[in-house]
């Protein structure tokens, strides 16, 4: 989970626009087999608004030291808005490995709702150790391995608004990705208890190397 990747005026300012801009059915987004559960809707591409909000919602992902510590972003795709209204849902689905000729290794969805203004409308993501039901509050994020299924549930109450992206990686493997981000972790946090040492030094080498090594460019 990222914490607060917008602020409480980005927020403001997304939802302003998602209230004017015009929707299209989340469908003509999805592959063949998503298509078939898919139920939501999505901000027409070609709405003038579009723009602005996906450049604020990539530029405050890639400000977040958090994100690019986790996610080691290479590309990011320019993010869609979807809004559920009751009834709407997307069942368990595989997002597309390519998406605009890009891989994509990481999936974003930055909620914009508040958890309080709708019932249902939780991402689960369901991996080999079992279901994650994922709320957070508006301005957060969860990023995800794209490899996994996933679905968001039913809402039926109130209304769910979300933006969501995918990335691609520097670093391909999420095993890899995570013992960067462990290193990484420590470091910082030695560094702050002891400044700049010796093994200090070699931690750094040692994951600029490890990073050199895995990095696809
Ligand atoms: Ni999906």
């Amino acid at each position: 989970m990222i914490a607060n990747v917008l602020d409480a005026e980005n927020v403001q300012w997304l939802r302003d626009n998602l209230a004017q801009v015009r929707y299209v059915d989340g469908r003509q987004t999805a592959g063949r087999e998503a298509r078939l559960v898919k139920r939501n809707d999505q901000v027409d591409r070609a709405d003038p608004l579009l723009a602005r909000m996906q450049d604020l919602v990539t530029d405050r992902l890639l400000d977040h030291q958090l994100f690019r510590m986790a996610a080691r972003p290479h590309l990011v795709r320019p993010p869609l808005f979807s809004r559920y209204e009751p009834g709407m849902a997307y069942g368990s689905h595989v997002d597309d490995a390519i998406m605009g000729g890009m891989r994509t290794d990481l999936s974003v969805t930055v909620f914009l709702s508040d958890p309080e203004d709708y019932d249902g409308g939780e991402l689960v993501i369901e991996s080999a150790a079992g279901e994650q039901d994922v709320k957070l509050a508006a301005g957060d994020a969860v990023v995800y391995p794209t490899t996994f299924l996933h679905r968001v549930a039913p809402v039926t109450k109130g209304e769910r608004l979300a933006a969501v992206t995918w990335v691609r990686s520097v670093v391909r493997d999420a095993a890899k990705r995570e013992m960067l981000f462990d290193l990484e972790t420590a470091r910082h946090a030695l560094f702050e208890r002891l400044g700049k040492t010796p093994e200090l030094d070699l931690l750094a080498k040692t994951q600029s190397n490890l990073l050199r090594r895995w990095a696809e460019d």
